[in-house]
């Protein structure tokens, strides 16, 4: 029943006569999830499990943006279903935003702010898929090199990306294998040459239109948790929850360091400074889908944090979005 302060003015038949708008709005939901999208449809299921409950008095249902608030036709993504009835002398109201997927979470940031551990921890407590799009960008650029083209190739590498078969494959503990031409690639994507490269590939149009487009398709049935640059601004900009990491440069070199040392590199803290903030510039200042924080994402800088109170936040983020929304 809807959670109201009017429902301590009903009866005991009423509060029990009341629960049919809470079964009614809980019906549509379920519709939306089997496919219904249709306005009247929605509204017609309301109305008709209501009347089985002759003392209610149906005021009005309306299906609307959740946002605007106008009117809406066909679902899209959400809408909000309202409405309000008479029952005796008491008015009740009650909502449910209507979903037609799960959530898609859009978390950016600049190179080594957490994205990759928060994300896949993110994921695999949701229940939701694992999308790490710079592991994509690196795998073209690991073809590039492999096959001897010149990064500033672009006509070669354009043919490159549109008949290479890139397949992401997630795993049990949240990672992902990557195949590049049924080839394993996982471990060879992540190589200081291959991280030296990849922004000047992933600037490039043809590799980021065809990217974006196997992204995009990953996100159709949303429950989808991706990570990358361009997350909320291009390519989920409907993503329910939009996320920027980010922690000072100083911070970031210090965390790859001790990436780095733990796979058996030597490091250069100073170096690997200067190349995150190189990155950073090549990244947010290219012509296509610079590195930005989406205007309604939320902006969380990680320094000082610890990875859990960062994956926490986010959860939080996620479970508001849903209670508000
Ligand atoms: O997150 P990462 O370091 O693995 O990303 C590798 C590179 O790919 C990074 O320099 C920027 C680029 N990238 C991008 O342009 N767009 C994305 N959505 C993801 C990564």
């Amino acid at each position: 029943m809807a959670y109201s302060s009017r429902n301590q003015y009903l009866s005991k038949t009423e509060r029990e006569q009341a629960a049919v708008l809470f079964e009614a709005l809980q019906q549509a939901a379920a519709a939306v999830t089997a496919g219904d999208r249709d306005r009247q449809t929605i509204i017609d299921l309301v109305r008709s499990h209501c009347a089985t409950v002759t003392e209610l008095d149906l005021d009005y249902v309306e299906l609307v943006d959740p946002v605007s608030l106008l009117p809406v036709e066909q679902i899209d993504h959400h809408a909000l279903l309202a409405l309000a009835a008479r029952l005796g002398t008491t008015r009740l109201i009650d909502n449910i935003v209507l979903q037609t997927r799960s959530p898609i979470i859009a978390i950016d940031g600049p190179a080594g702010a957490g994205k990759s551990t928060v994300t896949r921890a993110i994921a695999d407590r949701l229940g939701l898929l694992y999308l790490d799009t710079g592991a994509m960008y690196r795998a073209v650029t690991w073809l590039v090199m492999e096959t001897g083209i010149a990064l500033d190739d672009e006509v070669a590498i354009a043919e490159l990306v549109a008949t290479c078969d890139l397949d992401m494959q997630p795993q049990g503990d949240g990672g992902c294998v990557v195949t590049m031409n049924s080839m394993d690639i996982t471990a060879a994507i992540r190589t200081p040459e291959v991280t030296a490269n990849v922004s000047t590939v992933a600037a490039q149009k043809a590799v980021r239109e065809s990217l974006v487009k196997q992204q995009q398709a990953f996100g159709d049935r949303g429950g989808l948790v991706a990570e990358g640059r361009d997350m909320g601004t291009c390519v989920f900009p409907h993503a329910e929850v939009k996320i920027f990491l980010t922690a000072t440069p100083a911070e970031r070199a210090r965390r790859r360091a001790c990436d780095l040392s733990a796979q058996g590199y030597e490091v250069d803290l100073a170096q690997l400074e200067a190349d995150i903030i190189e990155r950073d510039r090549q990244d947010s200042t290219r012509e296509i889908a610079p590195l930005s924080k989406a205007d309604d994402a939320i902006e969380l800088v990680t320094d000082g944090m610890t990875i859990e109170a960062v994956i926490e936040q986010i959860i939080d983020y996620t479970r508001n979005d849903h209670l508000s929304s």
